[in-house]
């Protein structure tokens, strides 16, 4: 038996993650196509991982429960990495909210029932949930405390409330942030650490169809004005990942890391900045 890593989305950041820390462990990889995570298993079983490709769906509770199940007949999981989800321009707002907001909180709440001592988890937040207005200190403790079956029954999370799947998304990653935070307590009681990482615009499948979706242009002015002057790499999330899940982080848990070539800071107080927030 051996340590095994559950990934949950075989998008580029999620590989580039599983690359730098999946090593000598089975990774079982789950994604809503399962073409992508066999597409991803191939390509890393073929550069001396170990790698079990699995279907599965973030925004149900059954299919992550199962893929739990699975994992755990390769071994003790002992890592998490969520980088599976939606953007703005891939789904509706129902949709977006279904598997960013209410399946990455399911996740951490069912891995955190199974991780062993030592244990660390990352899920993949972004920059959109800073770039959104400061919600109150009553909104903020709901989406980080409320039962996760409860969530999307929240004031806050109605239709009526959300504008856009732009808005939609900011909300979802907010939450993802907050739901860290307190999983955080959870995770440490059993000697296991999860943090959160709000990437900036990584050059992705994901990133692209943003890059020729409604806000292309948004998306290309603002690596263009932020102080980085360029977009990232899934490489760059892996390295910070890196530093969540290795002995190095050992101190840091229910932490978000912002990593967005500045581009939040030039939001607020740079070329960003928009004529109202
Ligand atoms: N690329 C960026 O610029 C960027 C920036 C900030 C945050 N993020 C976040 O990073 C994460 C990974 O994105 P990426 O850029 O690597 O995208 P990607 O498109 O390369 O990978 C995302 C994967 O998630 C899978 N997926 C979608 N819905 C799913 C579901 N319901 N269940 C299981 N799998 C599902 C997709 O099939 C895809 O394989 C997402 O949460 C995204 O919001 C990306």
């Amino acid at each position: 038996m051996k340590n095994v890593m559950i990934l949950t989305g075989a998008g580029q950041i999620g590989m580039a993650i599983a690359h730098r820390m999946g090593y000598g462990m089975t990774i079982v990889i789950g994604d809503k196509k399962p073409e992508n995570a066999q597409a991803i298993a191939k390509t890393m079983n073929e550069a001396g991982f170990d790698v079990v490709p699995a279907e599965m769906d973030l925004s149900n509770r059954a299919s992550i429960q199962n893929i739990i199940s699975e994992a755990q007949k390769y071994g003790d999981i002992t890592m998490l990495v969520n980088a599976a989800g939606v953007s703005p321009s891939q789904a509706p707002i129902e949709a977006i909210l279904k598997v960013d907001l209410y399946g990455t909180a399911v996740l951490l709440e069912e891995v955190g029932k199974v991780i062993v001592p030592g244990g660390v988890g990352v899920t993949i937040s972004s920059q959109s949930g800073h770039r959104m207005k400061q919600l109150t200190p009553e909104e903020d403790e709901q989406l980080a405390c409320t039962p996760t079956e409860e969530l999307l029954k929240l004031p806050l999370l109605q239709p009526e409330n959300i504008r856009d799947t732009l808005h939609a998304y900011q909300l979802a990653k907010r939450c993802n942030e907050k739901r860290v935070m307190a999983e955080s307590v959870k995770w440490g009681a059993k000697g296991a650490r999860i943090n959160s990482i709000s990437p900036g615009i990584i050059v992705t499948p994901l990133a692209i169809d943003e890059f020729n979706g409604p806000r292309g242009d948004f998306y290309k002015n603002m690596f263009a004005k932020c102080p980085a002057g360029r977009p990232g790499t899934a490489d760059e999330v892996a390295n910070v990942a890196e530093l969540l899940m290795s002995e190095k982080g050992a101190f840091i848990t229910g932490e978000d890391i912002l990593m967005d070539g500045g581009a939040t800071a030039s939001y607020f107080y740079g070329p960003l900045k928009p004529e109202t927030h």
